[in-house]
């Protein structure tokens, strides 16, 4: 896979471009505090996309949503038709295909081979699809590098299973962020039933707990809380509630760094 902030083709946004060039800006001599690196683990449903979103949003920073990553992998190999259950080829095409990724207002936007792919990452056909493909070591193996080079330049807000113990392991803030499972499948029998796709709240609580099995049982980046990650259990909070908890983790870490 080849990943450049640099080189981006005709059509494609130049956000990632801008906000890593946008770090640089200012008088060097100023001493300055580095911005955070914000990692967000938990499994699926626990409101991490949500909570993650408006925190960027709100501090100005990069949202990272790198299960959509591993999405539009699953997408492009089911379009390819790759085994899916077999890691050497899928890791093979991961290295080859070229990913661009963006933020645009809250939007997570992912383009393969410059096809964007975005409205194809979400819906029960690629759920089964990517919790195969994300047990394949080879393919995270491409991935974490994109995610920690996305992340050099810090300003950023990363949510995944692998975040806080395998990308950034000494991101400045670190949250595990979880929610009971009929919480849980509440929420995402919500957003498909919002989206009109209609599924049954059984189909959908079956899907959540294999979901959470393939995240447990991975060999390599599986979902695990990292001892210095912050535990949040967001079954009785708001969005709003969760984002003003991890903001005011990274307000004490800000005022701890620089001493104010
Ligand atoms: O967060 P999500 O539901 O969009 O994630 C989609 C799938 O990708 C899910 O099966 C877990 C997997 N994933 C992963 O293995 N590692 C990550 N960092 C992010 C997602």
């Amino acid at each position: 896979m080849i990943f450049r902030r640099g080189r981006i083709p005709a059509g494609v946004p130049r956000k990632l471009l801008l906000m890593s060039d946008k770090s640089k800006v200012g008088n060097p001599d100023k001493p300055k505090m580095r911005k955070l690196r914000i990692a967000i683990d938990g499994p699926a449903g626990a409101g991490k996309s949500t909570v993650a979103r408006m925190l960027a949003q709100k501090l100005g920073y990069l949202y990272l949503d790198t299960g959509a990553m591993y999405r539009a992998l699953a997408v492009t190999a089911v379009d390819k038709g790759i085994d899916l259950n077999d890691p050497v080829k899928l890791g093979e095409m991961a290295r080859q295909v070229d990913m661009r990724v963006r933020e645009d207002n809250g939007v997570f936007r992912v383009w393969v081979d410059g096809v964007e792919l975005t409205d194809r990452l979400r819906g029960p056909e690629t759920d089964r699809a990517v919790k195969l493909l994300a047990m394949a070591r080879p393919v995270r193996e491409v991935l974490v590098a994109i995610q920690r080079k996305l992340a050099e330049a810090g300003g950023v807000v990363m949510e995944g299973r692998d975040i806080t113990s395998v990308v950034l392991p000494d991101a400045e803030v670190k949250v595990f962020l979880t929610a009971s499972l009929e919480e849980r499948v509440r929420r995402r029998w919500k957003e498909l039933k919002d989206r009109g796709i209609q599924v049954e709240w059984d189909e959908v609580k079956e899907e959540m707990v294999s979901r959470d099995q393939k995240d447990q049982e991975r060999t390599w980046g599986r979902l695990v809380q990292t001892e210095d990650s912050v535990f949040i259990d967001s079954s009785r909070m708001t969005k709003e509630e969760v984002c003003s908890a991890i903001a005011e983790l990274c307000e004490a870490r800000t005022r701890c760094c620089t001493g104010s």
